[in-house]
């Protein structure tokens, strides 16, 4: 794991492997890069070398602009890395991602440091996460394949004005513990799912609780049968692999305010007797993003130790087609007592988020929020990197939005048309898990209808769809690697401490 650390010290003689400068578009009629942060203020002779340098290698300063030069002349390092930042103003997302994006591409180098600008009191915690998360690597797989891969940055050391200064120190850990939580939920979203059964899961969520104020209760599939879950015992019953309900809970003293996350957690989504194509049916082994990314948050929160409580619901099962596996028109009874007559197995997700909604809800929490990879229709409406918010509260729909900006997590929002509620009439049940309409007509809308009828009324509630932004299965960008993102975890640490501040 690559640990992170700060340091006073003058960039241009730290001794380290790589050093990490930034440049930007010289603007004007000027071509080529200009130097900005604390490379814009080196020895005159230096500044110079590292200018020319630039120039003759074609440097832009474009956002992910990358050129590297001999550190000879210039610094103690043997090798000086520009990245670009793009013309300002720089956010804390330009930084991030053009850290993120400088450390991916310097894997396989062991020690690294990163001179760049601080102009907000935010911008070290930027840099601090760009870098912990663009140096992800996932290879507890590898094997023979493990030499030819380049392993990730060991070492990152952060240059600051003053690395003992009490607010500089918050947010570098401010930054670990966030990092930690979202590369928490990455390696769980990309572990294969022959090892992350729910049992399995489970397991690496108390691991994941150890040590923290976190008080964790695993409910197996004969508590489930006792407390009449039938949405998760539902969509478990073809598999040898039986669900699961965790609950997390936090709960540091003098807290008033109540955050409830629950989240989807199919380990695997074949789609049941309705099964799914083959192709890219791989990737139905991240169909826990949700559940990883409320597991992630709530870890994060303790760590940071926010005043708030919340509360994680983990909804754990696999869904599998088997001479035991539901059938289209049985009829389940899910936690509370609504019936549902599943029409296609492959909506499942709703019917374990039934379950986790209900029982969430019994402890009155002030905001309710699922979060989940559940509909193809998400990634159809808004693509792999924008998340789908649907809520019946519109300020908490806006605030969810506003915290995703704040820290760099795309979403937008979207409408819950109550024409649509009318699909879900059962000729035999309370409600069927399938619009009339199929797919097709808001298929990621209808799904957030189905999951209203679990509200109860003056619940403040907003439903995350991910299904596109929690996997990546193209190139790896700015600090976003191929593979599980561990996207939505940011967003509700920032809810959580958001409220929390309320107080
Ligand atoms: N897990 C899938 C949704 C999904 C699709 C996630 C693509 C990630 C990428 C979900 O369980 C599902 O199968 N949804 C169906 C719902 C339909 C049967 C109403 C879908 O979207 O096709
Ligand atoms: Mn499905
Ligand atoms: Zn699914």
């Amino acid at each position: 794991m690559t640990t992170l650390s700060l340091s006073s010290a003058d960039a241009a003689t730290l001794s380290t492997d790589v050093l990490v400068v930034a440049t930007a578009p010289a603007g004007g009629r000027k071509k080529g890069a200009v130097l900005v942060g604390p490379a814009a203020s080196f020895k005159a002779a230096p500044k110079r070398r590292l200018e020319e340098s630039l120039a003759a290698l074609g440097a832009t300063g474009k956002a992910g602009d990358l050129v590297r030069v001999p550190g000879t002349g210039i610094a103690s390092a043997p090798i000086v890395l520009a990245v670009g930042l793009g013309s300002g103003p720089h956010d804390d997302e330009a930084l991030r991602r053009a850290v993120g994006a400088a450390l991916r591409s310097l894997a396989g180098h062991r020690r690294v440091a990163l001179a760049l600008p601080q102009e907000t009191s935010s911008a070290l915690d930027a840099i601090a996460q760009g870098a912990l998360l663009g140096a992800y690597s996932f290879d507890s797989y590898r094997v023979s394949s493990k030499s030819a891969t380049k392993s990730a940055v060991d070492r990152v050391t952060v240059v600051v004005a003053d690395a003992k200064d009490a607010a500089t120190v918050a947010s570098a850990n401010h930054a670990k513990a966030v990092a930690g939580g979202v590369n928490l939920a990455r390696d769980l979203v990309n572990t294969p799912s022959q090892d992350l059964t729910p049992a399995d899961f489970a397991a690496a969520a108390t691991e994941a609780a150890a040590g923290l104020p976190i008080e964790i209760e695993v409910l197996d599939e004969d508590a489930l049968t006792a407390g009449g879950y039938g949405g998760l015992l539902g969509v478990g019953r073809g598999s040898v692999n039986p669900p699961r309900l965790v609950r997390l809970a936090y709960r540091p003293e003098g807290a008033t305010r109540h955050l409830s996350l629950v989240g989807k957690g199919i380990t695997f989504d074949t789609g049941g007797i309705s099964i799914k194509p083959s192709l890219n049916m791989h990737e139905m082994k991240g169909d826990m993003g949700g559940a990883a990314a409320v597991l992630g948050a709530i870890v994060t929160a303790a760590r940071l130790g926010l005043p708030v409580n919340v509360t994680s619901y983990l909804c754990l099962a696999e869904n599998m087609p088997s001479g035991s596996a539901q059938k289209p028109g049985d009829v389940l009874r899910t936690y509370g007592g609504t019936t549902v007559e599943v029409l296609d197995t492959d909506a499942e997700g709703r019917l374990v988020l039934a379950d986790g909604l209900v029982r969430a809800q019994e402890e009155k929490p002030d905001v309710l929020i699922d979060v989940a990879t559940l509909t193809g229709a998400q990634v159809v409406a808004l693509g792999i990197r924008t998340t789908g918010v649907m809520s019946n509260d519109d300020d908490l729909r806006t605030s969810i939005h506003e915290a995703g900006k704040a820290v760099g997590e795309n979403m937008w929002p979207m409408p819950q048309p109550e024409e649509l509620r009318a699909n879900f009439d059962s000729l035999v049940a309370d409600l069927t898990n399938i619009g009339l309409v199929g797919r097709s007509h808001g298929g990621m809308l209808s799904a957030s209808i189905f999951l209203k009828e679990f509200v109860k009324d003056g619940q403040r509630w907003a439903h995350l769809d991910i299904a596109g932004p929690s996997y990546n299965p193209l190139a790896a960008w700015g600090y976003t690697p191929r593979g599980g993102t561990g996207v939505a975890v940011r967003t509700l640490v920032q809810l959580a401490a958001e409220l929390g501040a309320q107080d």
